[in-house]
């Protein structure tokens, strides 16, 4: 017999023992759903590079965020495909394009038992597919597209979104829509900032979730993987200077390092966003009979919030809050 006082299996021992000792915790208020409202769909559309993820149409959308809020979900994140394109993305701030009035259905279905959500981009609006508008030279200019956000801010808060999510990277976001919000009287719309987003190959499923055609690449804007984790946290002192109510790093598994410096540091909620391709390389590798679906996405949630996020927004969010947790 080997002398070992020391046994670690003894905790593991049955599962009421692991539950006894289990502190990382994941609840339906802590996950948000990101969904996705086309404009002029009659029937909701599945996504073929996100399996179980669809295009909603308005009413179905609707549905969907009763569902949400019956689970006891955090939020909903509404994204808009609008049915035209221009280049300047004049879709996003009309009080009648898709996001606008999607939102304005969710809200008034929903009320304050679900914190509704806005992306506030214009990648899904634009003709050219940048999260802004372009100069002269085809280059995204930041200021001029801060105005247009600061127009979408107005007619998302109208709209009656409790939590706005500027995506967009532009300098300076956060402080101007802050201002523009107070200025219009919607001093208790909150803004959740995309303080870290990085220039991703996991959001190449996205593109057909939103129908969007970008030429080129988002480099000038969104950060560079290869760059410095002070470059991040710098990103995030700017945005809480500015007036972030919360803040998110984008995306979730490869950049847990960086999640885990930011919720070292920031005072205010930290949130992940699981994108389209954590989701789809787990779906795709359990339609390959590879994986377990359940039992991996779960464990990559669960790591999100061992890595330091309080908010989770994944596609999952709505399966796990019903039939995982
Ligand atoms: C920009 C935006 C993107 C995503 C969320 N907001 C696309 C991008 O920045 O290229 C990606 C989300 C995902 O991949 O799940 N509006």
């Amino acid at each position: 017999m080997v002398q070992l006082p020391v046994r670690p299996r003894r905790l593991r021992s049955t599962p009421a023992m692991r539950r006894l000792v289990t502190d990382v915790h994941l609840h339906p208020g802590d996950l948000v759903l990101p969904v996705f409202v086309r404009e002029g769909l009659t029937q909701d559309q599945p996504v073929r590079t996100l399996p179980g993820v669809v295009q909603h149409t308005r009413a179905s959308l609707v549905a969907t965020a009763k569902e949400a809020a019956a689970a006891g979900l955090g939020g909903i994140m509404l994204f808009g495909v609008p049915e035209r394109l221009d280049a300047t993305g004049s879709g996003a701030d009309d009080p009648d394009g898709i996001l606008n009035v999607a939102l304005k259905d969710v809200r008034e279905a929903v009320g304050d038992d679900l914190v509704v959500m806005a992306d506030l981009c214009l990648d899904e609006f634009t003709d050219h597919g940048h999260c802004g508008v372009l100069d002269d030279r085809g280059r995204v200019d930041n200021d001029a597209t801060l105005e247009r956000y600061a127009s979408m801010a107005l007619a998302q808060a109208a709209a009656g979104a409790h939590v706005l999510g500027p995506s967009g990277m532009m300098d300076g976001q956060i402080g101007v829509l802050r201002d523009v919000l107070d200025s219009g009287g919607y001093e208790d719309t909150a803004l959740f900032a995309y303080a870290v987003k990085y220039a991703s190959g996991f959001y190449g499923p996205f593109r057909e979730a939103v129908n969007s055609q970008l030429t080129g690449d988002r480099r000038t804007y969104q950060q560079d993987p290869a760059a410095n984790v002070s470059e991040a946290l710098r990103e995030v002192r700017l945005d809480l200077d500015e007036g972030a109510d919360m803040v998110m790093v984008k995306p979730g598994l490869p950049y847990l390092d960086v999640l885990r410096a930011v919720a070292d540091v920031a005072d205010v909620p930290v949130a992940s966003y699981q994108v389209s391709g954590e989701y789809a390389m787990v779906e795709f590798a359990a339609q390959a009979g590879a994986i377990d679906r359940e039992r991996v996405a779960m464990e990559s949630l669960l790591a999100l919030r061992r890595g330091g996020a309080q908010i989770v927004l994944s596609y999952w969010a709505l399966e796990a809050a019903r039939e995982w947790l």
